[in-house]
């Protein structure tokens, strides 16, 4: 199965005259999002594309109407990190009237079809990451342990299938880790610090905690703390993502091991592109590939974590 420029209906374009635009959908306080934008405007200024940006600061009605704003200022081709799994309809529909092909980056789109009503998914494969943050997990603790899940927001597959992939783990491979709370973070900082503070105080017993994000992790991190207990030691920490600071804090110990999110779509999303119009068969789904840090490759990784 693939997806053709005769099957999409829309017509060929020269990329380096083009004007791509791209739809961010959270505020870029997080290194992800600063990666993921970053890697985006490098790769087009190397093609030499013109590239229109926005940034729906986690609201989905602003995400369509940037969506929108960017196919009146006639982009092209549209990049989308959507914000959530489902509602971009009008926005996908505004694209597929003007035939400008959308590429969706990172989290994935559950009703819509690729090759109808967007080319193809450039991501991570998540429910992977759960299952390789579950075998972390196993490894820091020795296979027992209460665990307290911090998940990411609500709304979109990464939270939900980073959460099946670690249950599924623990079932099938560490039964002896037993999961005691899960409550969402939002997949930001304070939140995670201040669910983490709730969490330790209703269930004391708790041993490892596995962040869906590094952001949450690192709030976690002060919360262990603050609780009088020592992060990675009296409370193993697993998360996801692989943001600079994330990976410093294995070397200095507050974090056991976090699972890559690779944010750098830049140069898959227009070599995608560049096949799709040059004539090949785009797949629905093209994964990236996400590397592992912990404490045996932290020290000599921090440099190539964003
Ligand atoms: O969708 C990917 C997630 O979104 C990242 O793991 C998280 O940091 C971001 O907010």
């Amino acid at each position: 199965a693939g997806c053709t420029l005769q099957q999409y209906g829309v017509e060929k374009l020269d990329l380096t005259k083009a004007t791509v635009g791209f739809s961010q959908s959270e505020k870029e306080a997080n290194p992800f999002r600063i990666a993921e934008t970053a890697s985006i405007t490098a790769e087009a200024k190397r093609v030499g594309a013109r590239l229109i940006t926005t940034n729906a600061n986690s609201d989905l009605g602003k995400q369509i109407s940037d969506i929108q704003s960017m196919l009146a200022q006639g982009a092209q081709l549209l990049i989308v990190a959507p914000l959530n799994s489902e509602g971009l309809e009008p926005a996908l529909r505004a694209a597929r009237e003007k035939k400008v092909p959308v590429i969706t980056v990172d989290r994935k789109l559950s009703s819509a079809a690729p090759c109808k009503d967007y080319l193809t998914f450039i991501g991570s494969d998540f429910v992977d990451q759960g299952k390789r943050a579950g075998e972390a997990m196993a490894k820091a603790t020795g296979g027992t342990g209460k665990v307290a899940i911090l998940l990411g927001s609500s709304g979109n597959n990464v939270t939900t299938d980073r959460t099946s992939g670690f249950k599924d783990y623990l079932k099938a491979s560490a039964p002896g880790l037993q999961i005691v709370a899960e409550q969402t973070g939002d997949f930001a900082r304070e939140k995670g610090q201040q669910v983490t503070e709730q969490l330790l105080q209703a269930n004391p017993g708790i041993t490892a905690i596995y962040a869906q994000n590094d952001e949450m992790a690192l709030g976690a991190v002060t919360a262990v703390r603050s609780a009088g207990k020592k992060p990675g030691q009296d409370i193993k920490i697993v998360s996801v993502d692989g943001t600079r600071n994330a990976v410093e804090s294995i070397v200095a110990g507050d974090l056991n091991a976090v699972i890559e999110s690779n944010p750098r779509f830049g140069p898959l999303a227009f070599s995608t592109a560049q096949k799709f119009y040059a004539g090949e068969t785009i797949t629905p789904t093209v994964i990236i590939q996400d590397k592992s840090y912990d404490t045996a490759n932290a020290k000599a990784e921090v440099a190539n974590a964003y």
